[in-house]
């Protein structure tokens, strides 16, 4: 029998995020995001779901902070809405926005639940889209001052906190592959929102800190893979070598060595706005942490029909997969591995990694996902490798605590470990990965 024991502290939690989880869409001030707008285009989401109820979170709340309790959770990873809190995404505050997030965090507070929220998780106000959006520069100062405001209001009770969440799928889902909002496909867009979200992350810990009323723990979120060439033949391993640029290390290299790798400048199509070097003392403002979300390692070929960069992600035979993405456990450790060797970082918390699988309520009314707990056990089983190794990594959030609006997926897709009975009301239900995940956290680990 193996022990996996995890070090004191090590910080377990669960994670979700305000469009996926809240409803209450037009409620009480709140202004439409660019979620909203998108997921009410025709065929962009899965049979025209949106996010108008979604797991009604704005309304149960108070119940599942005493869900969080009832399996010990130590710390619940969620998302600030933008939109709720500044409706013209800049200027007035709307108190209403503010209110039920007070509410939310005292609750958790008075139930020892450390919250670790995330300022922004994709939800733009539509009002600043319609001003360009990330490819506007102006939009990386509101974002600072918009952390200002919530910091200011909130940092008396909370020191953890996430500026944005996997600026890569913003960037470049939104705005080169078009299949996420505002639904663009322009390299030059693209390039254009890479940087100002990079440089929105960095005026926005600078403010953060100046309003501060306690020390903070800041980081970013970046959704990071390792990555595999598919053969050993030259042509697939420069094509790998290209996938890691377009990833990873377009984000990592310019928050932590103070720059975008040269190939990323000079050959491969990206075009920055003008002056943009001038911004990287700002990107990379010192920070506490990383935040990684990680669920697959990408298997890279070269493909010469697939354009821009002649390369295509496959999904090799013989692994096994979820409904979205392969089991690859060890992608995990190695990714972790490769950061600590690569980047000068101090601190990782895993602030998402879990699985989409089929699963449902059984005649006695539990949901059986065994899957999802052999999943789970096995990557946490390499972050713990990782750890033994000497990565710091200080906590790890599932993804999700509740099933949630799978963005372009909807509601086809569920992460959750606690089952949300959609055609019954939103009613909750304790899912089997739960109870065993709550085991996990009592016993700071499993035996194997
Ligand atoms: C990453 C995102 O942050 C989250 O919103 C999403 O639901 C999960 N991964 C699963 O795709």
């Amino acid at each position: 029998m193996m022990e996996i024991s995890f070090p004191d502290g090590f910080l377990w939690g669960a994670s979700t995020a305000a469009y996926q989880i809240e409803g209450g869409w037009n409620e009480d001030g709140r202004s439409p995001s660019t979620w909203d707008t998108f997921s009410k285009l025709p065929g962009k989401v899965y049979h025209g779901h949106t996010g108008d109820v979604a797991a009604d979170h704005y309304h149960r709340w108070r119940e599942d902070v005493s869900l969080m309790k009832q399996l010990g959770l130590p710390a619940y990873r969620f998302s600030f809405s933008w939109p709720r809190i500044l409706p013209a995404g800049t200027g007035t505050i709307n108190p209403k926005g503010l209110d039920f997030y007070d509410r939310l965090v005292d609750e958790l507070l008075k139930n020892d639940i450390k919250p670790f929220p995330t300022l922004f998780h994709w939800d733009l106000p539509q009002v600043l889209e319609d001003k360009g959006g990330w490819t506007n520069r102006e939009t990386a100062k509101h974002f600072a001052d918009y952390a200002g405001i919530v910091v200011e209001h909130f940092s008396d009770r909370i020191n953890n906190w996430i500026t944005i969440n996997e600026p890569w799928v913003v960037a470049i889902m939104g705005h080169l592959e078009g299949v996420f909002p505002p639904g663009v496909q322009d390299q030059g867009m693209a390039a254009s929102a890479i940087h100002h979200l990079l440089l929105g992350h960095g005026l926005a810990v600078q403010t953060m800190r100046a309003v501060a009323r306690q020390p903070l723990q800041i980081g970013i979120t970046l959704n990071l893979s390792s990555v595999e060439s598919a053969t050993k033949s030259p042509e697939d391993q420069k094509a790998a070598h290209t996938n890691d640029l377009h990833l990873n290390r377009i984000f990592l290299d310019p928050l932590f060595l103070g720059k975008y790798p040269d190939e990323i400048t000079t050959t491969m199509g990206f075009i920055f706005p003008e002056g943009y070097e001038k911004d990287y003392p700002t990107i990379s403002t010192q920070t506490e942490f990383l935040g990684i979300n990680n669920y697959f390692r990408n298997v890279v070929r070269f493909n010469a029909s697939i354009e821009p960069f002649h390369y295509e992600t496959i999904q090799p035979e013989g692994s096994t997969y979820s409904e979205m993405w392969e089991f690859n456990p060890n992608g995990m450790y190695d990714l972790l591995i490769r950061l600590k060797r690569d980047y000068p970082i101090k601190a990782i918390y895993i602030t998402e990694n879990g699985t989409a699988i089929t699963d449902g309520v059984d005649a006695d009314g539990r949901v059986r996902d065994s899957r999802r707990i052999q999943y789970l056990q096995d990557y946490i089983s390499s972050v713990h490798q990782a750890i033994q190794n000497g990565v710091p990594v200080k906590g790890y959030f599932v993804w999700s605590l509740l099933d949630n609006f799978e963005w372009a997926q909807g509601y086809s897709r569920r992460f959750g470990i606690i089952f949300v009975d959609y055609e019954n009301n939103c009613k909750r239900i304790i899912k089997d990965s739960a109870r065993w995940y709550s085991q996990v956290i009592r016993q700071n680990g499993f035996k194997l």
